[in-house]
């Protein structure tokens, strides 16, 4: 049966793609964002996944304001870089599992769950940023993924409690998938940043890492964070944390924590990362 193994969160910023495709990973400014990466990249070279459930948002490139899905899922067999505005990214096309995504789709929508099924879109940088922070520059994508796109541009975005309850489904659904599979679930975006207004710049080291400190904790207490603290605490787009409240609610009641990184200023962003082991 396919396994869910660990969970990684991740911030996704756009600028790292960036550091990445220009081989600016190790100097004097981002030198010390990808350092808290290095652990992971090593680590995922030994845990070989075969699948990860990326969970991301859309950032206007494969939806807009004509239709905004809560929760999506891909079930294609491969998507293409985004074209954000320079150009697609110059990285590998991502590589679907139709199987296990038409599986966990079926196990979701029968769970309660209303997911939207997409079988064509082109993922941006929510999706291709935090594989580049995980594998760095292959020819080829070491995994395959099914991406798990969810609206937190525009509100009404789903609560905690119900990306809470989603993860849980997602496991769900990939322990009932009978083939050997060594499947990881991430959750990315975040956290906190207010790109603007009048607090644009926003940054809180101590909110984010007392949500880290949740994270890690047996308890549950993160699923019922209110949308206002995020908005009030960590910017208006420190709602994407949201989304690691799936990765969290797949790995059940105990959690290990394997490594942990945090670092500010990072664009105009907190770059918050952290890989989690279930232990239940
Ligand atoms: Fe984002």
């Amino acid at each position: 049966m396919a396994r869910l193994t660990a969970g990684v969160g991740s911030s996704h910023v756009p600028l790292l793609g960036v550091a990445v495709d220009q081989g600016k990973t190790g100097d004097d400014y981002f030198g010390p964002i990808f350092a808290g990466y290095e652990w992971t990249r090593e680590w995922e070279k030994a845990e070989k996944p075969d699948v990860i459930v990326l969970v991301y948002n859309d950032h206007a490139s494969a939806f807009d304001m004509k239709i905004v899905p809560t929760f999506a899922i891909g079930c294609g067999e491969r998507y293409k870089p985004a074209d954000e505005g320079w150009g697609p990214r110059k990285v590998p096309d991502v590589e679907g599992h139709a199987d296990l995504a038409w599986h966990i789709a079926q196990s979701l929508i029968l769970d309660d769950f209303d997911m939207t099924i997409i079988n064509e879109m082109d993922v941006d940088h929510g999706l291709t940023v935090p594989l580049s922070m995980m594998f760095g520059s292959p020819d080829k994508w070491p995994v395959k993924v099914v991406p798990l796109a969810v609206n937190v541009v525009t509100y009404p975005v789903p609560s905690g409690n119900r990306c809470w309850a989603l993860g849980e489904a997602i496991a769900r659904a990939v322990a009932s998938f009978p083939e050997d599979l060594n499947v990881q679930i991430w959750g990315t975006g975040g956290m906190s940043h207010q790109l603007q207004g009048p607090r644009a710049g926003l940054l809180n080291r101590e909110w984010d890492n007392k949500f880290l400190d949740m994270l890690e904790s047996d308890d549950d207490a993160a699923r019922w964070i209110p949308h206002i603290e995020y908005l009030r605490e960590t910017g208006s787009e420190g709602i994407e944390m949201v989304m690691w409240l799936i990765m969290r609610g797949a790995l059940g009641k105990k959690v290990k924590t394997l490594h942990r990184h945090y670092h500010i200023p990072c664009s105009n962003t907190a770059i918050g990362h952290i890989v989690l082991e279930p232990a239940d």
